[in-house]
């Protein structure tokens, strides 16, 4: 019989590609003081884990560690000096890494209680992908009723989101991806226009379809070519949102074209939000339960893959498949 002080985790020992993580049992972590044991049900996996685990991340903890950092669970043990939180708690958590096992320990103003209406999944899938596109029209963009928002791999993670956040706050949404198969889910998740941008050019495209304005909202997080494009079909005043660089390559912006466009280049960075303005990440979290609460986000599980599988969920991203979230069901 298993050890209860004893966990299965994915571990990382070296840079590499998800087949290059091993399952291990491994010791259980405790909770310290502010700290608190989650029993994971649901790991939600995104594309920085693929970039963390290659090495290509911006923030790389030291060997061996768990990847994964969205959680939903339940609340198995609480540290001293924690308030709010106790076992049995169901709840979801941003734990920056660890998420990918059996159990993880994080701080306690990590953890969220959930609505009982919200299953583990949608816990392990609502904070990243949603917490940075709210915070990307938010705070960043300052997205206006009745304008024209154009999301780039408007089906993935962070994309679908944005589609969807996009609508709640009442902007016209143009869809845009490379297949028909992905346009068709964003349009079920309330986009008002689709672009397929394997088609045509995608300045003259959206040109097209905002009677030559171009977009006043641009978000961005696939980078390469597609931001070059982008860039030309941004509306006076417009501000275009650097999310990431899912393509691989990071572009380079000619700063004449602001000039001429009279617009703003915008970076999100929404890890380091929930440092700089903690009071602003949390009213964003209260939004989103909301949104939710009223139906307004449904989160998309596309896939879900037990944690013996975690190299097969990793690939969905390595393979650009990754439709909505994809999580991990550790305890099923
Ligand atoms: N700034 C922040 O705070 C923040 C937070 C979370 C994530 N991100 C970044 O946002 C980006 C997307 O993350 P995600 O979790 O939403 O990923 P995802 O679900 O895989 O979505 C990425 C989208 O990019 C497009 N894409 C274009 N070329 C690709 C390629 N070579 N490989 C994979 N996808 C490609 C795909 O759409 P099409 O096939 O339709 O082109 C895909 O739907 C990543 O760069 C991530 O690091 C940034």
């Amino acid at each position: 019989m298993k050890a209860v002080n004893s966990m299965k985790a994915v571990l990382c020992k070296a840079f590499g590609p998800p087949e290059s993580l091993v399952l291990e049992e491994i010791d259980s972590p405790r909770p310290g003081k502010g700290q608190v044991l989650i029993d994971v049900h649901s790991a939600g996996l995104n594309f920085p884990d693929v970039l963390q685990i290659a090495g290509k991340y911006q923030a790389q903890p030291p060997f061996p560690f768990v990847p994964g950092s969205e959680v939903g669970g339940i609340v198995a043990e609480v540290g001293e000096h924690v308030t709010g939180l106790k076992p049995g708690d169901r709840v979801m958590a941003l734990a920056g890494n660890g998420a990918m096992a059996e159990r993880v320990v994080t701080d306690a103003d990590a953890v969220d209680r959930i609505p009982e209406s919200m299953s583990f999944d949608v816990a392990a899938a609502l904070g990243i992908a949603y917490g940075t596109s709210y915070h990307a029209l938010k705070q960043r963009a300052q997205l206006q009723k009745g304008e024209t928002l154009l999301v780039l791999g408007a089906s993935g993670g962070v994309g679908l989101a944005a589609v969807e956040i996009g609508k709640a706050f009442g902007a016209r949404v143009i869809a845009a991806a490379s297949t028909d198969e992905k346009l068709e889910v964003a349009r079920r998740h309330g986009a008002d226009v689709l672009l397929n941008y394997t088609t045509g050019t995608l300045k003259d495209q959206v040109k097209e379809l905002t009677g030559g304005k171009g977009a006043d909202v641009i978000f961005d997080p696939v980078g390469g070519d597609l931001f070059d494009q982008a860039t030309r079909s941004i509306n006076w005043n417009g501000r275009i949102l650097i999310i990431g660089f899912a393509s691989g390559t990071i572009p380079k912006f000619p700063v004449n074209l602001a000039l001429l466009k009279g617009c703003q280049i915008v970076g999100v960075f929404w890890g380091a939000f929930r440092k700089h303005e903690p009071q602003a990440f949390r009213e964003n979290c209260a939004a989103l339960f909301d949104l939710f609460r009223d139906g307004r986000i449904k989160p998309l599980i596309s896939q879900a893959f037990p944690l013996e599988r975690f190299a097969d969920a990793l690939n969905v991203f390595v393979k650009r498949q990754a439709v909505g979230k994809i999580v991990l069901r550790v305890r099923s």
